[in-house]
């Protein structure tokens, strides 16, 4: 496995944020994360990246190694802020400069990638002169950039308009076949959380817990038309109902 999560919980003083997680990914799988607002994606996020430790009992297992997570994955934070005294190259670069590696190499290297990324013709340009789907495909390279196996990417799309984030989905998969990473990503919406995934994962309201792990078996390479097909229809209704409970579930707690 590239990622064992077993028992893993979280409190914050009187809040139990997460209560027993157990979750097995394997290398180059794609896992979409859903479930209410405040069921502690982010927090689970928080704890892959090694930024925030898990209870006492739990145990996070990376390529089969416990021990300090901090840098061993790319981690792109819900609230992803690009620095906007710097220009994109430059945003990109900064995994690079904070791990130390030579600067020409690593700058070739997101040269050539900006191309991937759809980013060329705008290496010099600074964030506030790009439109809203290019900065998050800056911060998208720039997570690409931290070569890492595991990416953990937190609402990557949330702020998108929905032709926009059509299209970044589509670009994304296309990536991701490219450089061939495992990926776990966070969402709050349901076609995206299919379309993307190997396997969508529903968590229930807080303390989340995984309350449905579900296999997408849908042919790769995906396009639009899958979203109106009847198999997609079908997975859909099966996640929204698992979805809507844990929503109510929150509302009357
Ligand atoms: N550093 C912290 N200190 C105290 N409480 C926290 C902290 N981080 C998160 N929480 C609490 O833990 C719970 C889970 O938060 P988290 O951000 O993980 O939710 P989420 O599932 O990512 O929600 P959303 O979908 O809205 O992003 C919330 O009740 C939140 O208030
Ligand atoms: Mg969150």
């Amino acid at each position: 496995m590239k990622l064992s999560i077993s028992g893993v919980g979280k409190n914050f003083g009187a809040v139990r944020a997460l209560d027993r997680v157990d979750l097995d990914i394997a290398p180059g799988e794609f896992v979409t994360l859903i479930g209410p607002s405040g069921c502690g994606k982010s927090t689970l996020f928080n704890m892959l990246a090694g930024l925030l430790e898990p209870d006492a009992g739990g145990s996070i297992l990376l390529d089969g190694k416990a021990g300090a997570l901090l840098g061993r994955t790319a981690f792109m934070p819900q609230r992803d802020l690009l620095l906007p005294w710097r220009n994109v190259l430059d945003n990109a670069l900064l995994p690079c400069e904070i791990e130390g590696l030579p600067r020409a190499s690593s700058r070739a290297r997101a040269e050539k990638m900006a191309v991937d990324f759809g980013l060329r013709g705008f290496e010099k340009h600074y964030p506030q002169q790009l439109s809203g789907g290019m900065r998050q495909r800056v911060a998208l390279m720039r997570t690409f950039m931290f070569e890492r196996d595991l990416m953990l990417l937190d609402e990557p799309f949330g702020a998108l308009d929905a032709l926009t984030r059509s299209m970044m989905q589509r670009w994304l998969l296309d990536i991701w076949e490219r450089y061939r990473r495992t990926i776990l990503f966070i969402t709050h919406d349901i076609d995206e959380a299919i379309f993307l995934a190997d396997r969508v994962v529903v968590m229930s309201t807080r303390p989340g817990r995984i309350k449905l792990d579900r296999p997408i078996e849908l042919p790769r390479p995906r396009d639009a038309h899958l979203l109106t097909a009847p198999e997609f229809t079908a997975i859909k209704r099966e996640l929204l109902d698992a979805v809507e409970e844990e929503s109510l579930k929150s509302f009357s707690a």
